[in-house]
């Protein structure tokens, strides 16, 4: 006698599961900046594409992350329609302060770059913008996408299925845009041997706050000191953000608020300096990682942001990177498939790794620059001393920092001019 699941077995065998198909020209696989951000520059560009989520756009939009753009990642954002608030409330800076032994020294970035700047403006916001301008604009954005998977893109026939409101579909496509961050789907379904990886873990994590007080510093506070690093950052006038070094294993239900406090006391303690602190409103724990996938091509998926690389936050360079791809991506897909060239295309993993290997340069020099290494006999602090001194003291040095806290200026595209590329 059959069982009730026999039945079905054998009914699902006869009735063929229904998709819902459709078409669309560039598949965005990932709602996070990245994804946000290359949906809007296609969109000005009149090119069609859907972006696929995983999360709730509540989730999405209260995912603490990054806090500086540099200068060349705001005129991309103004460039995306998306400037209006950053240029209302993000809060321009011109300097750093790098604490060491007692003292903070002041890195006039700006000085020293000709005058460029960077913004402190969070990633929600930069997230919460560019999600709100694409519900305006009426282009598809799908949360809640599961069970993501890409197939296709070696020949001509880029798919991504996916489940949705409990219905599977496909999504039939020219290109799909992996922008689905370091745990995403698209980089590990290009073949093995097809992409090379490069990666370094840290002995060392960030434990972050955000608390409801006032900044107590008008520029960011990079502290290096013997307890371990600190950054004292912000978010407005009215919020501060702050991060210690902690032990990757460490569990965040054993750091009370009073705990985090005294050790961001001890560590930003310098000359003429007084913390202020507040209630706290978020706190958790990251770890740190450097990370290179390349090629960021295999036929029709294109990887940008983490999806192709991370790198520990110390730099501030992890948001920038991302804009920094999908800017090249958009010129390179625009120029396929509005002018019918594929230079840009088959340019685009080389020009974006160039600028990756030198934030992620930069990105360990500071974090192996600011950060107490547990297994160091000693040698080590002293090295870091001895280079604190050299980055304060020497003016070729600290031009050489500011250069790279600035970031390269992004390459003049003809998106970035305002131009329509014409098909
Ligand atoms: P993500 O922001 O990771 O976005 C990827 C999106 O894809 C996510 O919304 C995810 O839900 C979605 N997704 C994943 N898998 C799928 C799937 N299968 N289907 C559909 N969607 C999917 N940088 C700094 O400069 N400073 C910092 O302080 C800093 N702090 C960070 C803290 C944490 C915890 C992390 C993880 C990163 C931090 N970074 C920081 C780095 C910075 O936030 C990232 O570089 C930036 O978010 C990269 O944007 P992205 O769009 O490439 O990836
Ligand atoms: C912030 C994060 C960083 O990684 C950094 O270098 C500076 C500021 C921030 O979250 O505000």
């Amino acid at each position: 006698m059959w069982s009730l699941c026999d039945h079905a077995a054998a009914l699902s065998t006869i009735v063929p599961t229904v998709v819902i198909s459709e078409r669309t020209q560039v598949a965005i696989v990932g709602a996070g900046p990245a994804g946000l951000l290359l949906g809007a520059l296609l969109h000005r560009h009149g090119i069609d594409t859907v972006i696929l989520e995983a999360r709730t756009r509540e989730y999405a939009e209260a995912r603490i992350r990054a806090g500086v753009l540099e200068q060349g990642s705001v005129d991309v954002l103004r460039e995306a329609g998306v400037g209006e608030r950053m240029g209302r409330e993000g809060l321009r800076h011109e300097g750093i302060y790098l604490s060491f032994d007692s003292t903070r020294h002041r890195i006039a970035v700006s000085d020293l770059t000709g005058g460029r700047s960077v913004m402190i403006y969070g990633q929600t916001e930069v997230v919460k913008d560019l999600i709100a301008a694409r519900l305006v604009s009426g282009a598809p954005l799908r949360f809640e996408c599961a069970d993501a998977s890409v197939d296709g893109f070696a020949g001509d026939e880029p798919v991504v299925r996916y489940t949705h409101d409990g219905a599977d579909r496909e999504l039939r496509c020219d290109f799909i845009a992996g922008c689905d961050g370091f745990h995403g789907v698209c980089r590990p379904s290009i073949p093995g041997g097809a992409i090379e990886v490069w990666s370094r873990e840290y002995p060392f994590a960030w434990l972050g706050i955000l608390a409801d007080v006032a900044p107590s510093t008008d520029e960011l506070i990079y502290a290096y000191s013997d307890a371990g690093f600190a950054l004292h950052s912000m978010r407005s006038p009215t919020v501060s953000r702050l991060y210690i070094q902690v032990d990757p294993h460490e569990r965040i239900e054993d750091w009370s608020d009073a705990r985090i406090w005294e050790q961001l006391h001890q560590r930003l303690a310098s000359d003429g300096f007084s913390l202020t602190e507040g209630p706290v409103t978020e706190k958790s724990i990251t770890p740190m990682r450097s990370f290179v996938a390349a090629p960021m091509r295999h036929g029709a998926l294109l990887l940008a942001g983490d999806a192709a690389h991370i790198v520990p936050p110390t730099g501030a360079k992890g948001l920038n990177l991302a804009v920094a791809d999908v800017t090249m991506l958009a010129e390179a897909l625009v120029g396929r498939l509005r002018a019918g060239s594929d230079a840009a295309l088959d340019e685009y993993s080389d020009r974006c790794l160039g600028r990756v290997w030198r934030a992620q340069h930069f990105s360990w020099w500071m974090t192996t620059m600011l950060h107490t290494d547990p297994t160091d006999d000693g040698y080590g602090r002293q090295l870091q001393r001895s280079q604190l001194r050299y980055v304060t003291g020497s003016t070729a040095a600290a031009t050489s920092l500011a250069e790279n806290y600035v970031g390269l200026p992004l390459p003049q595209t003809a998106l970035l001019a305002g131009v329509e590329v014409d098909g």
